[in-house]
């Protein structure tokens, strides 16, 4: 999709209106849209042959409701054979959000084709008619350019999910975070098992032991030109496959469980905008890419690992996998990097979450109310919708074990998200409990059809949220 910004715009094939009430419409349109059965309601659409004009309803003129709105125009458009599209940023003495607009178009109008031997994939050109804007062509320009960068890296986050795990494993990870750093001149350090094994990260490399693709610990880093003194620490479960390992799982419970690099997949995504939006604080993004299989060398139910912080676990179900590998990859993060002022992990952590609060929610655990408070703001911005899950006391006897310092699994399944959280928090150093927060995104990440204006597939989850809540530091 090419999208150009114009001062009145007179060439074009069909001209795009969202409509949220129909006696904002002209009268001879009005009467015209009320023959063809529209009504201005989210997900319909009216096209008028007359005059080119492709209607398209929409809840309100804001926020989700537009972004959806575009969305289902673009998607609608498909049908057309129509290439240059025109849109009036102002309509009706209505002002859109450019970013709203933009981010409805390009996440509405993501296609996965990949895989498929026919494809007739249609460029359009959007062209954008600023006149009477409020705003200067620059600061419009501006807009775009980082909405495109935002769009563009989420898309890139789902391409990565949905990447068939035969053809993405953790050395296919590793390589692209190589390609992100090159292109934007990050920092890029990957380390093998022999540096997992000597530097006692036996937790993460028991995971990945009985794969045929080795285990990769990813280390990106991007500075700003001018010095600063924040530091924001990512860390991403980037489990290429989730089997279960010898806890198998069932054959329903295994599809789509490509899904399970979606955090080291958004910490990708992350990544690759920072340099594009000019972010002035230091960022790490740490990935632990691992596969989780069987076979006489898996890691087994009744094994106890020593983590790098020398926690010792007792591992009652191997298909709890992902804690082990953000467990040694959150201490690596802490002994490699001093001073940080934010730490994140975001997760596909466990199916718990989807029964807590639906599949398009991500739950956010942590200590600090007033870090909570943040994402909860970056959440509303963002459109990607977060819930808080809280702690207590009687949650935390659940993860004991009788035979190492701590399981790898609740002895109940109840509150089975949060039970998880807190054993990441024993990896967690006291002096950065405040500064943590975990994101589990196993709901929102990956769904087989498609919802809003993600599409059927991955969603690029914590992409958005993350990015909006470091623009929004202060
Ligand atoms: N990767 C899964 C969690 C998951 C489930 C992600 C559904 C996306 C969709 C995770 O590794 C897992 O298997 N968790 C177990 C934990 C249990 C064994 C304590 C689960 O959720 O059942
Ligand atoms: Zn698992
Ligand atoms: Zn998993």
């Amino acid at each position: 999709m090419n999208i150009k910004l114009v001062k009145d715009c007179q060439k074009f094939d069909i001209e795009l209106i969202i409509v949220n009430n129909l006696n904002k419409v002209n009268k001879k349109d009005k009467n015209l849209l009320k023959l063809s059965g529209f009504t201005a309601q989210e997900n319909q659409s009216s096209f008028l042959s007359c005059n080119k004009k492709y209607y398209i309803g929409a809840s309100s003129l804001k926020g989700e409701d537009l972004k959806i709105a575009f969305s289902n125009a673009v998607v609608g458009l498909k049908q057309f054979n129509a290439k240059i599209i025109k849109i009036s940023l102002k309509s009706n003495d209505k002002e859109y959000a450019l970013e709203e607009l933009i981010e409805g178009l390009l996440l509405g109008s993501y296609e996965f084709n990949k895989y498929k031997s026919k494809t007739k994939e249609k460029k359009l050109d959007i062209v954008l008619d600023i006149e009477n804007s409020s705003k200067t062509f620059q600061e419009l320009e501006k807009n775009l350019n980082k909405t495109i960068a935002i769009c563009s890296s989420v898309n890139l986050t789902r391409n990565i999910v949905n990447t068939t795990p035969e053809d993405y494993y953790p050395q296919t990870m590793a390589n692209d975070a190589k390609k992100i750093a090159k292109k934007d001149f990050l920092e890029c350090k990957v380390f093998g098992e022999d540096y997992l094994l000597k530097n006692d990260m036996n937790a993460m490399l028991s995971v990945g032991r009985a794969s045929r693709h080795e285990s990769q610990l990813i280390h990106l880093t991007y500075k700003p030109k001018k010095e600063t003194k924040r530091k924001i620490v990512i860390v991403g479960k980037g489990l290429t496959y989730d089997s279960g390992g010898l806890s198998l799982k069932s054959s329903e419970g295994m599809l789509s469980m490509k899904c399970d690099k979606s955090g080291a997949s958004a910490v990708l995504g992350i990544m690759n905008t920072l340099k594009d939006v000019n972010c002035p604080y230091e960022v790490h993004g740490i990935i632990g890419a691992v596969e989780n299989m069987i076979g006489g060398n898996a890691y087994k139910p009744d094994d106890v690992l020593k983590a790098k912080n020398g926690t010792t676990i007792e591992v009652r179900n191997t298909d709890a996998e992902g804690r082990l590998v953000l467990a040694d990859c959150l201490c690596y993060a802490q002994d490699e990097i001093k001073d940080i002022d934010y730490i994140f992990d975001i997760a596909t952590l466990t199916g718990a979450c989807l029964i807590a609060l639906g599949e398009y929610t991500t739950g956010v655990m942590g200590h600090s109310e007033k870090l909570k408070k943040k994402i909860a703001k970056a959440s509303k911005k963002s459109g990607e919708l977060v819930a808080f899950l809280p702690y207590n006391r009687y949650l935390f006897d659940l993860i004991k074990s009788n035979v190492a310092d701590i399981s790898n699994t609740s002895s109940s399944r109840a509150g089975g998200t949060i039970t998880a959280s807190m054993f990441l928090d024993k990896f967690i150093k006291k002096e950065n409990k405040q500064k943590w927060l975990h994101f589990d995104i196993a709901g929102p990440a990956y769904k087989e059809k498609p919802w809003g204006y993600n599409p059927c597939g991955a969603s690029g989850t914590g992409v958005r949220l993350i990015l909006n809540f470091i623009e929004n530091l202060k």
